[in-house]
């Protein structure tokens, strides 16, 4: 039995496992990260990334190279058949809009999986940490204290099989919807397979089409081939789709969809199609677990939901599940929190995964009833900046039992009123949100503060999501509100590197006491914290490591309450 020194054993070396390995070797705990396949992982395939996903990479502070190498979502421009060559019309995909104060990424954008997955290769390796090719895992057992895991390594050509027996205190399986870690858990993985509505994918070098736009013939009703241009010169990601194709037959080799092609957009002369360096013919499968985790192994990604492509939802939910799950691991395995915080994991993405399928499954049907093909047009949701966990068991929000209980009391029913009662339905994907923060909501940015006493004429401002990060929480304590002095003393009693504190101060207003005992003071210069957080009932906001906001709370004692319930286990 070798010893390895990792807590953590992730098998699977695609974006939700690379993700996951991430946010764990930020919070100090030492992963190990296998990939049973040598080959490269081809493709554009998952390359829609939503503004959600840029916050995660934002807090993983790997957000510059993404945003250097994707692309804007171009106009599409819908071909008239047979000819192929006039414009039908032209429209926007995702019409591109301006930052805001608390949004600081509100356009997808466009970025090869392939390249996508190295940029999370390269932040991976500067914290010291490699995928390990050719290792694949066979089978597993567990106990109340580990997971024993028997792998076998192979050379890049099958050659020098080895086996090894190796002990781990947790496990998590991001092998994919292929994944064995799923099946062997025994876990039921319920939906549907479509026969009808498949679609071949790949990307082709392409002469002869602008790449400043999107390109359709045809639609899913009948058939539908889509070029996009990519951040690759000449390369364009395909779709062939519709009722009335053969699939097999058109994915049977480069020289039918070629042939496919010509075919659909009106033979054009002047169009080339050239080489594919990945092609793939997709099924869609609709299926999800009902947990995610059972004792000491847990899943993410793929390995736990499938879907329709349409929408691009596929990579950007398996890697916020991983954004949920690696802080919570990272407390358990450090021992700071009991394992059943692990739970709020299944308790809080289920919801979510359940929602991304009833989504991407209404835009498939729309797609091939031909009604719609501008799935994004409409596509705040698919943004995923709604995306909450206001029903979860680990989150506290204060101020909506303040302003209950004040309606209560002018209603003279104080007496039977239930401060916790959460009768709301779930709306994991923040379709119907009024616009006001509540605890379980992700948390927004604010832009212009200033670190306190720094003035003019040199004003150098910063947003919000500088401090926050996947290591620590970080409780805002709003100056005009919170007794500041009481919770920064009540932060003290918690490990330093586990909370960072805020004091946020007005414009000009003065520093409250004991905001010395704070990590950061800031001046809320251009006032986007205070909009943003603020109503008159609470003055103390709790930032999770996920960018979640874990409480709106009154007071230290409330604080404290909080953090029993997280770092205790329930
Ligand atoms: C053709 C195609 C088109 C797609 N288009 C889109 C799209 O337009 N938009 C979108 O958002 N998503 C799309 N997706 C989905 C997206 O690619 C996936 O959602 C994403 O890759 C899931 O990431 P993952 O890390 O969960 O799993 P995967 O990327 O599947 O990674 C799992 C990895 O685990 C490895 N593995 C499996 N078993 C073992 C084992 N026993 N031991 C060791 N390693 C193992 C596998 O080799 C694999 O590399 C597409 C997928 C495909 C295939
Ligand atoms: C999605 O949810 C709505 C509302 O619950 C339901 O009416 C609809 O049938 C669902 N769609 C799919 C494709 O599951």
């Amino acid at each position: 039995m070798i010893r390895n020194p990792a807590t953590v054993l992730i098998v699977g070396g695609g974006p939700s496992g690379l993700v996951l390995a991430i946010s764990l070797l930020q919070n100090g705990v030492p992963v190990r990260i296998i990939e049973k396949s040598w080959a490269a992982r081809l493709g554009q395939r998952g390359a829609g990334i939503m503004p959600r996903s840029l916050e995660l990479f934002s807090h993983l502070r790997m957000v510059e190279p993404v945003l250097k190498r994707a692309i804007n979502v171009p106009l599409v421009r819908k071909y008239k058949l047979p000819e192929g060559v006039e414009i039908a019309h032209e429209f926007a995909m995702s019409p591109i809009l301006s930052p805001t104060p608390a949004n600081p990424f509100l356009n997808p954008l466009l970025l090869g999986q392939d390249i996508l997955e190295t940029i999370f290769h390269d932040t991976l390796a500067k914290l010291g940490c490699t995928v390990e090719k050719g290792t694949e895992l066979v089978s597993f057992t567990q106990t109340t204290d580990h997971v024993e895991v028997n792998l076998v390594k192979r050379g890049p050509d099958g050659e020098n099989e080895e086996k090894e027996k190796t002990r781990y205190a947790w496990m998590v399986g991001t092998d994919g919807a292929k994944g064995s870690v799923r099946k062997q858990l025994g876990l039921s993985f319920l939906g549907e397979t479509r026969t009808v509505e498949n679609f071949v994918v790949g990307d082709i070098c392409v002469e002869g089409l602008s790449s400043k736009y999107w390109h359709m013939w045809g639609d899913a009703s009948e058939v539908l081939v889509s070029l996009r241009p990519t951040e690759t010169k000449g390369l364009f990601n395909f779709i062939i789709a519709g009722r009335n194709i053969n699939y097999g037959q058109i994915a049977a080799s480069h020289d039918s969809v070629r042939e496919c092609f010509r075919k659909h957009t009106g033979d054009r002369k002047d169009i080339k199609f050239g080489v594919m360096p990945w092609m793939s013919y997709y099924t869609p499968n609709i299926r999800m677990v009902d947990t995610f985790q059972k004792g000491r192994v847990l899943i993410g990604g793929d390995s736990g939901h499938v879907h329709s492509p349409t929408g691009g939802q596929g990579v950007n939910t398996g890697i916020q599940d991983s954004f949920n799950l690696g802080w919570k691991l990272a407390l358990v395995a450090k021992g700071l929190a009991h394992p059943s915080l692990l739970k709020s994991y299944t308790q809080e993405r289920l919801p979510v995964i359940a929602e991304m399928l009833n989504q991407t499954t209404e835009l498939l049907d729309r797609t091939f009833s031909g009604t719609t093909i501008g799935e994004w047009q409409n596509g705040g949701n698919l943004f995923q900046l709604g995306v909450n966990y206001r029903w979860s068991s680990i989150v506290i929000d204060e101020r909506k039992s303040v302003e209950a209980a004040k309606e209560a009391e002018e209603d003279a029913l104080m007496e039977d009123f239930d401060f916790y009662d959460d009768d709301e339905k779930i709306d994991s994907y923040g379709t119907e949100l009024d616009g006001r923060l509540r605890a379980g909501d992700r948390a927004p940015d604010a832009s212009g503060l200033v670190k306190y006493g720094t003035s003019t004429p040199f004003l150098k401002t910063y947003p919000l999501f500088q401090i926050f990060a996947v290591t620590h929480h970080t409780a805002l304590a709003f100056a005009d509100f919170a007794d500041c002095e009481e919770v920064l003393r009540e932060l003290r009693r918690y490990p330093r590197d586990l909370v960072k504190s805020v004091v946020i101060v007005r414009r000009k207003k003065a520093c409250p006491p004991g905001s010395n005992l704070a990590d950061y003071v800031v001046e809320d210069y251009d006032g986007h914290a205070y909009e943003a957080y603020t109503s008159s009932v609470c003055g103390l906001v709790v930032v999770r490591p996920d960018g979640i906001v874990g409480g709106i709370l009154r007071d230290a004692t409330s604080l404290r309450k909080y953090f029993q319930n997280l770092l205790a286990g329930h």
